[in-house]
């Protein structure tokens, strides 16, 4: 799989991505987002899109507006995610944060299995949003789990490079030895 900046002549395979996942419009923090109008990084597998990831740089700050795998569990979101965080950290970035939602338990595991922690809790920010800003988000989200709540996650990007802290939690998973037996 290979990971790249998307071009111009990607945007409609882009968007035609982010309308299958009803991510075209983000809304959060209390804002609505026209996604593909950031810049965005894509997984391709051949001349398949796997997955593509859609970030906001701003300062010293990188959001990760949308990640999206189009066939999941096949190691798309990790790369997406690597290679964002080299682009964070190469624009001077220190701090990758992401907005999903209570019902998202998959996200959260992806997240803090990847160094994301927990920043913010925002009680009924979807119910806000839903409300005011995009009346199509359902009611119920993953797993029939009310849709309700948004949570930040952030990571810190002056800490070790993800390689580095992969083998360290590998190390240290295997009792000091060096396996390769890691997510
Ligand atoms: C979140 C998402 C981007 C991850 O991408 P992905 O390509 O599936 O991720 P990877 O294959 O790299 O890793 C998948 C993880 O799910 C785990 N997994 C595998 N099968 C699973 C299953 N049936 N149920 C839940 N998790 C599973 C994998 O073990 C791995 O986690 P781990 O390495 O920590 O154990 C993807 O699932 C997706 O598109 N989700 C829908 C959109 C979304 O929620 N995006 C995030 C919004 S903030």
């Amino acid at each position: 799989m290979k990971v790249a900046p998307s071009r111009v002549e990607d945007r409609p395979a882009l968007q035609a991505l982010l309308g299958q996942h009803h991510s075209l419009r983000v809304a959060r923090r209390g804002e609505l987002l026209d996604s593909s109008d950031h810049p965005a990084l894509l997984a391709w597998s051949g001349d398949e899109l796997a997955g593509a990831a859609t970030y906001v740089i701003s300062g010293a700050e990188c959001e990760l507006l949308t990640l999206h795998a189009a066939s999941r569990f096949r190691g798309t979101g990790s790369a997406l995610l690597t290679a964002l965080q080299d682009v964070a950290r190469s624009a001077g970035c220190r701090r990758l944060w992401v907005v999903t939602t209570n019902d998202n338990v998959d996200a959260l595991r992806f997240y803090q299995r990847r160094g994301f922690r927990l920043a913010h809790l925002r009680p009924e920010a979807v119910t806000r949003s839903r409300a005011t800003l995009k009346p199509e988000i359902p009611r119920s989200g993953a797993y029939g789990i009310p849709l309700r709540d948004e949570l930040e996650l952030q990571m810190d990007l002056t800490g070790p490079e993800p390689s580095q802290a992969a083998a360290a939690t590998s190390r240290a998973l295997s009792g000091g030895r060096t396996a390769g037996t890691g997510p």
